[in-house]
């Protein structure tokens, strides 16, 4: 069952937000000793090929994760048919994503905060044209939404908290 989710994370460039919540997120999922399908990908393509930002790769790196060799990619039609759950960091991301859906698409498209108890509906904020700290405020509800979205899809899976 497991193996039929497959789960992508959007947000605009895809270099600061969704490789967070992607690399979140396989951390989550390996420390539940499952294996799915795990990406992310920006509604634009502007940075398409490069790395993740540097201060999103030191956000990750303090929490023992390299994403370093993650590489930017623009969302395409074909992911709405590839992946079972497509979830935006934030609002704009998602009313994108829902203008582009195709009619076969097989993925559910959502907002990543609604997997957050109390942060419903919310945008998690672009840290990009901000300092360092804004990438720890986004590090940490991205980890957060990791936790609950992991909860919602694998219940079963389900672990006492660290
Ligand atoms: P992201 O942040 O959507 O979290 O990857 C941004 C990265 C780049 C730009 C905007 C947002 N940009 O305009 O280049």
């Amino acid at each position: 069952m497991t193996d039929q989710v497959a789960v992508l994370f959007v947000c605009l460039g895809n270099i600061c937000r969704s490789p967070l919540a992607e690399a979140a997120f396989r951390q989550e999922i390996a420390r539940r000793c499952l294996a799915i399908s795990i990406d992310s990908a920006g509604t634009g393509g502007w940075h398409a090929g490069d790395p993740p930002d540097l201060r999103a790769q030191a956000v990750a790196r303090r929490h023992g994760i390299e994403i370093g060799a993650y590489r930017a990619r623009q969302v395409t039609l074909a992911d709405f048919r590839l992946f079972t759950h497509i979830l935006a960091l934030d609002q704009r991301n998602l009313s994108d994503l829902q203008a582009m859906r195709p009619t076969d698409a097989v993925a559910r498209v959502g907002l990543l905060l609604d997997h957050v108890a109390g942060r419903e509906g919310q945008s998690v904020a672009d840290p990009y044209y901000g300092d360092e700290a804004g990438f720890s405020i986004t590090w940490d509800e991205v980890r957060r939404a990791a936790t609950g979205l992991a909860h919602t899809l694998f219940p079963e899976g389900r672990r006492d908290r660290r």
